[in-house]
């Protein structure tokens, strides 16, 4: 069993970004930038656009949060992108997920300029990535495929089973493995009998949100699981949506939480930040 090193693998990612944003400002006076979002005071999203702006000062990105009251309405979000829109030095606009129930989502990704889309949540890219077509490929399952890629886990031909059908994690998680020609299945809440879909997974991903969701018994012997959960749980610390303990020792390879998926996810999204950059005319 080899575990997924997720935590030294977007450190590397993030240092080569950064000698490219290096680059881009030498030759073409270029400061990649990004534009984000933050509605309400939910503190697991104040946290992740913390890490984000982090990220994006220690890889030279320039960027801006645009902090808004829970009383915000629609139409003063709506007027901020529309300005990021317009900005020539914001490259990636990103609204931070989930907004506060009165607020309508998906008219506010609609919005975005398809081109700073670095979540790729746009409807356009959306389509674009079904189609197997170049776009913004949202950053959490885009990070997986780096994983895998650089473990040497091709999904040709092999059973992937995804569990969860989010927008944002599992729906676009099944698309690249099925761009990458894996036999994908798709489980979701509705779904029956989900250990006889994992047990025949030979890369089981798995991101819902549910601490020990995915028992020994349900995994297949020399399986790869990617664990893309985080819970937090009531003495503090974090976990998957994978029984690690137990599931590990039946793997052949298995990613961690933490420093498996999430610091790959804010890698992609300086990246796709850099990529958009680059396409400034
Ligand atoms: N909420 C949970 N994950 C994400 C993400 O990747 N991007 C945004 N914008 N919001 C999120």
């Amino acid at each position: 069993m080899q575990i997924i090193d997720g935590k030294s693998l977007a450190q590397e990612i993030r240092q080569q970004i950064a000698r490219e944003v290096e680059d881009l400002k030498k030759s073409r006076d270029i400061t990649p930038g990004l534009a984000v979002i933050l509605v309400g005071d939910d503190p697991a999203s104040h946290a992740y656009v913390k890490m984000k702006a982090k990220a994006c000062k220690e890889a030279g990105i320039y960027s801006i949060t645009h902090e808004m009251p829970e009383s915000i309405s629609q139409g003063e979000i709506e007027e901020t992108i529309t300005m990021m829109n317009r900005n020539p030095n914001i490259d990636g606009i990103l609204v931070q997920l989930p907004l506060p129930g009165h607020l309508d989502a998906t008219r506010l990704l609609e919005l975005i300029d398809p081109r700073k889309d670095v979540d790729g949540f746009h409807p356009f890219n959306v389509g674009r990535l079904v189609a197997g077509l170049e776009g913004f490929v949202p950053c959490t399952p885009l990070g997986v495929m780096k994983m895998l890629e650089r473990y040497g886990i091709n999904p040709k031909g092999k059973n992937a089973c995804v569990v969860g059908a989010s927008n944002i994690v599992g729906k676009p998680m099944a698309a690249l493995l099925l761009n990458a020609f894996a036999t994908v299945e798709v489980c979701h809440i509705y779904t029956q009998n989900l250990a006889e879909h994992t047990r025949r997974a030979d890369i089981l991903v798995v991101g819902v949100g549910k601490p020990n969701l995915i028992t020994e018994e349900m995994v297949k012997e020399g399986a790869v699981v990617v664990d893309i959960g985080i819970n937090r749980l009531e003495d503090g610390s974090l976990v998957g949506d994978v029984d690690y303990e137990a599931v590990a020792p039946k793997c052949s390879y298995i990613t961690p939480v933490p420093g498996g998926v999430g610091p790959m996810t804010i890698a992609m999204l300086l990246q796709n930040t850099l990529t958009a950059a680059k396409a400034r005319p």
